[in-house]
């Protein structure tokens, strides 16, 4: 993995991850894989069959079989678009569940180190990035804000009651770092990026410099 050049990029939900994660991507000439949107994904099948997100059998047995492309932002599982889907409410409730089963997991890390390698390199963001994925990764960063900011942005975004969203961004770094596999953390030899506070320019311009050789 060490010839190859990968940019891991964890941290909670909300944090900018994702926007930053695409423009450091855009910059690099590098792909952009969300590993988040494939634990969706799995979810979305899991609901899309009727099934219970946390009965570990069943929902194993969808993840090993089912079939997730990423294009871009557009997801489609089983050849149905589920770009939108992905990010309702009802995925978003049940995703932490699927994210907790340990059978998913190594299904999903497989394909990710396989969609990475057949493109050799790309900027990979999630929660286990650093720590489990791509333990060797050229660059691993711990993207970060305060609750309250990334609720502020969220709600900025898409509308809603900040201090609610506030509570339920807690509650799902709560169930996201406590859980037994892969819990959100810091991985060894990752850089803190506290994105309250400063512009996404000034974040993908701190984190630019960062790399080796600057090769941004
Ligand atoms: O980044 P996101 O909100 O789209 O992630 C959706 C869920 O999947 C969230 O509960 C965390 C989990 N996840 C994970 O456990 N491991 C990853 N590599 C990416 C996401």
């Amino acid at each position: 993995m060490s010839d190859i050049l990968v940019v891991a990029i964890d941290g909670p939900a909300g944090a900018g991850k994702s926007t930053v994660g695409r423009a450091v991507a855009a910059r690099l000439d590098l792909e952009y894989l969300d590993t988040g949107a494939m634990y969706r994904g799995v979810t979305f099948g899991v609901l899309r069959r009727g099934l219970d997100p946390s009965d570990v059998t069943s929902v194993a047995r969808v993840a090993a079989a089912i079939d997730i492309r990423l294009d871009g932002e557009r997801l489609t599982v089983d050849g149905v678009d589920a770009t939108i889907e992905i990010r309702g409410r009802e995925v978003t409730s049940a995703v932490s569940a699927v994210a907790a089963n340990s059978s998913v997991r190594t299904e999903l890390v497989r394909r990710q180190r396989e969609w990475v390698a057949a493109r050799g390199g790309a900027v990979v963001e999630g929660r286990d990035i650093g720590s489990v994925v791509f333990p060797d990764a050229s660059l691993k960063l711990y993207v970060t804000a305060s609750p309250r900011v990334r609720a502020e942005r969220r709600v900025a975004d898409i509308g809603g009651d900040v201090k609610e969203v506030e509570a339920s961004i807690i509650e799902r770094d709560r169930k996201d770092s406590t859980r037994d596999d892969s819990p959100l953390t810091e991985a060894s030899g990752s850089i803190v990026v506290d994105t309250s506070g400063f512009s996404i320019n000034e974040v993908v311009e701190h984190i630019l410099g960062m790399l080796p050789h600057d090769q941004g």
